[in-house]
Protein backbone atom coordinates (compact mmCIF):
# COMPACT_ATOMS: atom_id res chain seq x y z
CA UNK A 1 0.00 0.00 0.00
CA UNK A 2 1.44 3.19 -0.91
CA UNK A 3 2.19 6.32 2.05
CA UNK A 4 -1.13 8.35 0.85
CA UNK A 5 -1.68 11.76 2.67
CA UNK A 6 -3.01 10.06 5.61
CA UNK A 7 -0.24 8.29 6.48
CA UNK A 8 1.76 11.75 6.05
CA UNK A 9 -0.98 13.22 8.12
CA UNK A 10 -0.59 10.62 10.80
CA UNK A 11 3.20 11.19 10.71
CA UNK A 12 2.62 14.84 11.30
CA UNK A 13 0.36 14.40 13.64
CA UNK A 14 2.66 12.02 15.94
CA UNK A 15 5.19 14.70 15.37
CA UNK A 16 3.82 17.73 16.60
CA UNK A 17 0.47 16.46 18.20
CA UNK A 18 2.16 14.92 22.03
CA UNK A 19 5.58 14.17 21.75
CA UNK A 20 7.13 16.24 24.05
CA UNK A 21 4.03 19.37 25.11
CA UNK A 22 3.05 17.65 28.20
CA UNK A 23 1.10 21.16 29.90
CA UNK A 24 2.38 23.36 32.48
CA UNK A 25 1.66 21.69 35.93
CA UNK A 26 -1.18 23.44 38.06
CA UNK A 27 -3.22 22.77 40.57
CA UNK A 28 -6.46 22.07 39.04
CA UNK A 29 -8.65 23.57 41.82
CA UNK A 30 -7.66 26.19 44.29
CA UNK A 31 -9.84 27.27 47.06
CA UNK A 32 -9.65 31.20 47.55
CA UNK A 33 -10.81 33.48 50.62
CA UNK A 34 -13.01 36.59 49.55
CA UNK A 35 -10.42 39.61 50.79
CA UNK A 36 -7.40 37.63 50.69
CA UNK A 37 -5.00 36.56 48.90
CA UNK A 38 -4.57 33.01 46.77
CA UNK A 39 -1.53 31.76 44.89
CA UNK A 40 -2.18 30.16 41.28
CA UNK A 41 1.07 27.48 40.95
CA UNK A 42 2.10 27.18 37.39
CA UNK A 43 5.11 25.29 36.91
CA UNK A 44 6.47 24.87 33.56
CA UNK A 45 8.36 21.42 33.28
CA UNK A 46 9.17 21.79 29.39
CA UNK A 47 12.12 20.72 27.12
CA UNK A 48 11.48 23.31 24.79
CA UNK A 49 12.74 26.93 24.53
CA UNK A 50 10.21 28.69 26.23
CA UNK A 51 9.43 32.70 24.21
CA UNK A 52 6.54 33.53 27.04
CA UNK A 53 4.36 32.83 29.96
CA UNK A 54 0.99 33.98 31.08
CA UNK A 55 -1.67 33.56 32.52
CA UNK A 56 -5.96 34.14 31.00
CA UNK A 57 -8.65 33.89 32.42
CA UNK A 58 -12.24 32.62 30.35
CA UNK A 59 -15.09 34.57 29.97
CA UNK A 60 -17.27 32.02 28.17
CA UNK A 61 -15.52 31.36 24.76
CA UNK A 62 -12.52 33.83 25.13
CA UNK A 63 -10.37 34.28 27.24
CA UNK A 64 -8.24 37.77 28.68
CA UNK A 65 -5.19 37.83 29.65
CA UNK A 66 -4.41 38.87 32.96
CA UNK A 67 -0.77 38.69 33.51
CA UNK A 68 2.30 38.07 30.72
CA UNK A 69 5.89 37.37 31.58
CA UNK A 70 8.53 38.02 27.88
CA UNK A 71 12.08 37.53 28.01
CA UNK A 72 12.47 40.62 26.48
CA UNK A 73 9.48 42.94 27.25
CA UNK A 74 8.94 42.05 30.57
CA UNK A 75 6.17 41.90 32.73
CA UNK A 76 2.82 43.33 31.67
CA UNK A 77 -0.29 43.19 34.35
CA UNK A 78 -3.32 43.63 32.46
CA UNK A 79 -5.28 47.32 33.89
CA UNK A 80 -8.17 45.62 35.64
CA UNK A 81 -5.50 43.74 37.91
CA UNK A 82 -2.85 46.30 38.10
CA UNK A 83 -1.60 46.20 41.06
CA UNK A 84 -3.42 42.98 42.83
CA UNK A 85 -1.33 40.10 40.32
CA UNK A 86 1.94 39.58 40.22
CA UNK A 87 4.53 36.73 38.88
CA UNK A 88 6.21 35.09 42.49
CA UNK A 89 9.20 34.41 40.60
CA UNK A 90 11.13 35.84 37.74
CA UNK A 91 11.81 32.87 36.26
CA UNK A 92 10.41 31.44 33.11
CA UNK A 93 9.99 27.91 33.89
CA UNK A 94 8.08 29.18 37.13
CA UNK A 95 4.93 31.23 36.37
CA UNK A 96 3.58 30.53 39.90
CA UNK A 97 1.24 34.25 40.55
CA UNK A 98 0.26 36.01 43.50
CA UNK A 99 -3.99 37.45 43.00
CA UNK A 100 -4.44 39.71 46.23
CA UNK A 101 -7.77 40.90 47.69
CA UNK A 102 -9.77 38.34 46.04
CA UNK A 103 -13.26 39.20 45.15
CA UNK A 104 -15.91 37.37 43.64
CA UNK A 105 -15.61 38.19 40.15
CA UNK A 106 -12.13 36.22 40.43
CA UNK A 107 -14.15 32.77 40.56
CA UNK A 108 -13.83 31.13 37.43
CA UNK A 109 -11.21 29.43 35.18
CA UNK A 110 -7.60 30.48 34.62
CA UNK A 111 -5.16 29.22 31.86
CA UNK A 112 -1.42 29.15 32.19
CA UNK A 113 0.04 29.16 28.48
CA UNK A 114 3.53 28.52 27.69
CA UNK A 115 4.64 29.90 24.49
CA UNK A 116 7.68 27.22 23.28
CA UNK A 117 9.76 27.09 20.45
CA UNK A 118 9.64 25.08 18.08
CA UNK A 119 6.22 23.01 19.55
CA UNK A 120 3.86 25.65 19.84
CA UNK A 121 1.55 26.50 22.99
CA UNK A 122 0.98 24.15 26.27
CA UNK A 123 -1.44 25.13 28.75
CA UNK A 124 -3.38 23.85 32.02
CA UNK A 125 -6.35 25.21 33.50
CA UNK A 126 -6.63 26.44 36.92
CA UNK A 127 -10.32 26.80 38.36
CA UNK A 128 -10.73 29.14 41.25
CA UNK A 129 -13.99 28.78 44.03
CA UNK A 130 -14.23 32.16 45.69
CA UNK A 131 -15.56 31.08 49.93
CA UNK A 132 -16.47 33.80 52.57
CA UNK A 133 -14.51 33.41 55.93
CA UNK A 134 -17.31 33.14 58.27
CA UNK A 135 -16.09 33.16 61.34
CA UNK A 136 -15.48 37.26 61.41
CA UNK A 137 -16.51 39.03 63.33
CA UNK A 138 -19.01 42.22 62.83
CA UNK A 139 -19.71 44.70 64.66
CA UNK A 140 -23.24 45.57 65.10
CA UNK A 141 -25.90 48.00 66.17
CA UNK A 142 -28.55 45.58 68.27
CA UNK A 143 -31.68 47.67 69.28
CA UNK A 144 -29.22 51.14 69.02
CA UNK A 145 -26.58 49.74 70.88
CA UNK A 146 -22.95 48.50 69.36
CA UNK A 147 -21.72 45.69 70.27
CA UNK A 148 -20.02 42.80 68.58
CA UNK A 149 -22.13 40.19 66.75
CA UNK A 150 -20.21 37.02 65.36
CA UNK A 151 -21.88 35.30 62.44
CA UNK A 152 -23.97 32.54 63.97
CA UNK A 153 -24.40 34.34 67.28
CA UNK A 154 -27.69 33.64 68.67
CA UNK A 155 -29.50 37.15 70.06
CA UNK A 156 -32.12 37.88 72.05
CA UNK A 157 -35.60 37.13 70.53
CA UNK A 158 -36.96 39.90 68.74
CA UNK A 159 -33.87 42.11 69.09
CA UNK A 160 -32.69 43.41 65.70
CA UNK A 161 -29.45 44.05 64.37
CA UNK A 162 -27.78 46.07 62.07
CA UNK A 163 -24.00 44.95 60.30
CA UNK A 164 -21.99 48.40 60.78
CA UNK A 165 -19.59 46.68 58.24
CA UNK A 166 -19.87 47.38 54.78
CA UNK A 167 -20.15 44.36 52.97
CA UNK A 168 -23.29 45.54 50.54
CA UNK A 169 -23.43 44.47 47.42
CA UNK A 170 -21.49 41.46 47.97
CA UNK A 171 -23.69 39.02 49.57
C1 LIG B 1 -1.56 40.11 50.18
O1 LIG B 1 -0.65 40.69 49.29
C2 LIG B 1 -0.36 42.04 49.57
C3 LIG B 1 0.51 42.59 48.46
O2 LIG B 1 1.60 41.74 48.21
C4 LIG B 1 0.33 42.12 50.94
O3 LIG B 1 0.59 43.46 51.24
C5 LIG B 1 -0.59 41.52 51.98
O4 LIG B 1 0.06 41.48 53.22
C6 LIG B 1 -0.99 40.11 51.59
N1 LIG B 1 -2.00 39.63 52.51
C7 LIG B 1 -1.90 38.45 53.12
C8 LIG B 1 -3.03 38.08 54.02
O5 LIG B 1 -0.93 37.71 52.93
C1 LIG C 1 16.12 18.12 26.55
O1 LIG C 1 16.35 17.85 25.19
C2 LIG C 1 17.73 17.62 24.89
C3 LIG C 1 17.87 17.48 23.39
O2 LIG C 1 16.80 16.75 22.84
C4 LIG C 1 18.21 16.38 25.63
O3 LIG C 1 19.59 16.17 25.39
C5 LIG C 1 18.01 16.59 27.11
O4 LIG C 1 18.36 15.42 27.82
C6 LIG C 1 16.55 16.94 27.40
N1 LIG C 1 16.42 17.27 28.81
C7 LIG C 1 15.38 16.85 29.53
C8 LIG C 1 15.35 17.30 30.95
O5 LIG C 1 14.49 16.16 29.08
C1 LIG D 1 12.24 31.03 42.00
O1 LIG D 1 12.84 30.05 41.20
C2 LIG D 1 14.12 29.65 41.67
C3 LIG D 1 14.72 28.71 40.67
O2 LIG D 1 13.77 27.79 40.22
C4 LIG D 1 13.94 29.00 43.05
O3 LIG D 1 15.20 28.63 43.54
C5 LIG D 1 13.28 29.99 43.97
O4 LIG D 1 12.99 29.37 45.20
C6 LIG D 1 11.99 30.50 43.39
N1 LIG D 1 11.47 31.57 44.22
C7 LIG D 1 10.19 31.60 44.61
C8 LIG D 1 9.83 32.78 45.42
O5 LIG D 1 9.40 30.73 44.29
C1 LIG E 1 -10.09 45.04 48.13
O1 LIG E 1 -11.08 45.08 47.13
C2 LIG E 1 -12.25 45.79 47.53
C3 LIG E 1 -13.24 45.66 46.40
O2 LIG E 1 -13.46 44.33 46.13
C4 LIG E 1 -11.88 47.24 47.81
O3 LIG E 1 -13.02 47.93 48.25
C5 LIG E 1 -10.81 47.29 48.89
O4 LIG E 1 -10.39 48.63 49.07
C6 LIG E 1 -9.63 46.43 48.48
N1 LIG E 1 -8.68 46.36 49.58
C7 LIG E 1 -7.40 46.55 49.41
C8 LIG E 1 -6.55 46.39 50.61
O5 LIG E 1 -6.92 46.82 48.32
Amino acid sequence: MPAGPGLALALLLSRFCCSALAGPIVDPHVTAVWGKNVTLKCIIDINETITQISWEKIHGKSAQTVVVHHPEYGFSVQREYHGRVSFKNSSLIDATISLNNVSFSDAGEYVCKAVTFPLGNAQSSTTVTVFVLLLLQFEGICQDTVMPVTAGSTLPHGVKCTLLSSWQGEF
